[in-house]
């Protein structure tokens, strides 16, 4: 695969990419360990400050692809018969995690596997908070298989009943039965949703309502997963971003037993083909969370650059320290740190 950068640093990173490829075998315990090592490789006397040449040198692309080969050796090291579901794109368009990839020694259990390696490629390249790695997994045949189009979505908490809210209810409606479940004013109701012009006319409704709001920048796997917990303050997550970040916020939520519908929306017909081969017929469906997720699924994420879900990785004495926000409908929900010595 080609990669070009107009940055300085990039470009070392990218002349000799293979060769630090080899030099730096990927670790099972962590999937950032490449990031790291391009850093040693580039400059070794400076190996404490890795993070510095990847995060934070507006370059989207090159950690982009860092975090995706990253996390592509270590799948592959496991002993699965796992197949990309949802990934960077198709096999003509991306290189690896392509939809359709197949991954693992091949002789453990058939999982589906949803992946976004860097959620937030923004926040990563310009050292913003909330840059995460993400991946769900599931048992063969029981995650969507989503096109790469835009999802109109709505992410309520477990506090709400779940026919209290709909994509098809009108905005006010949804807000009022959001504010009786909880029992509270629509001023003390929060909305979280992309600061976008698509979302204009929703942003003037919810003005008008009084309620207040989040507008993030990106990341809206982050900015679904707010409605799980009470400390984040987010009574409704909603609005148009990825499908792909929508099935994998799903699989977090379902295993916090909140709700979550989503809708995708096709503008060309590229999209619309696209669908139908990964057979949609009703391309104006509406999915509840249980057509999404179809069973038990497994939802790690984590931080990059310290958001507000998790932290982000970070380098003392010779070890760098990690936070993962782990979801398994079936058993826990944790936040799993690990400590990693740079070797
Ligand atoms: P990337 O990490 O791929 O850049 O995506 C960031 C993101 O903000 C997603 O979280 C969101 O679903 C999508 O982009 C929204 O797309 P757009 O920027 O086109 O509105």
């Amino acid at each position: 695969y080609k990669l070009t950068s107009h940055n300085e640093i990039n470009q070392k990173i990218i002349k000799n990419w293979e060769r630090y490829r080899k030099e730096y075998p990927i670790s099972l315990k962590n999937s950032f360990r490449q990031i790291v090592a391009s850093a040693r490789f580039i400059s070794p006397k400076k190996a404490k400050i890795p993070i510095k040449f990847l995060i934070g040198k507006n370059d989207k692309m090159i950690a982009d692809r860092a975090a995706t080969d990253s996390m592509r050796k270590n799948l592959n090291l496991l002993d699965i018969d796992g197949k990309i579901v949802i990934g960077e794109g198709e096999l003509d368009k991306a290189p690896m995690l392509y939809i359709g990839e197949k991954l693992g020694s091949g002789k453990g259990p058939s999982i589906d596997i949803a992946v976004d390696p860097l959620e937030g490629t923004n926040f990563a390249a310009k050292n913003l908070p909330g840059a995460l790695s993400v991946i769900a997994v599931s048992l063969k045949g029981n995650l969507f298989n989503a096109p790469e189009t835009y999802m109109n979505k709505l992410a309520v908490g477990n506090d709400v009943p779940k026919d209290a809210t709909d994509l098809d209810f009108p905005i006010e409606k949804n807000i009022k039965n959001i504010a009786d479940a909880k029992n509270k004013n629509l001023e003390n109701i929060t909305a979280c949703l992309l600061d976008r012009p698509r979302h204009k006319e929703i942003i003037e409704k919810l003005k008008k309502l009084k309620v207040n709001l989040k507008l993030i920048s990106d990341g809206d796997v982050s900015g679904a997963l707010l409605v799980t917990q009470k400390k984040y303050n987010i009574d409704i997550f909603l609005g148009i971003g990825g499908g792909p970040e929508g099935v994998l916020a799903a699989s977090a939520l379902d295993a916090f037993n909140c709700n979550f519908q989503g809708r995708f929306l096709f503008k060309t017909e590229e999209d619309i083909s696209r669908a139908k081969k990964m057979g949609i017929d009703d391309l104006n469906k509406k999915y509840n969370l249980n057509e999404i997720i179809r069973g038990d699924s497994i939802f790690c994420a984590t931080g990059i650059t310290t958001g507000d879900l998790v932290n982000g990785v970070k380098l003392k004495n010779g070890k760098y320290y990690t936070e993962t926000l782990v979801t398994h409908k079936n058993s826990f929900i944790d936040i799993v740190k690990k400590e990693v010595a740079i070797t």
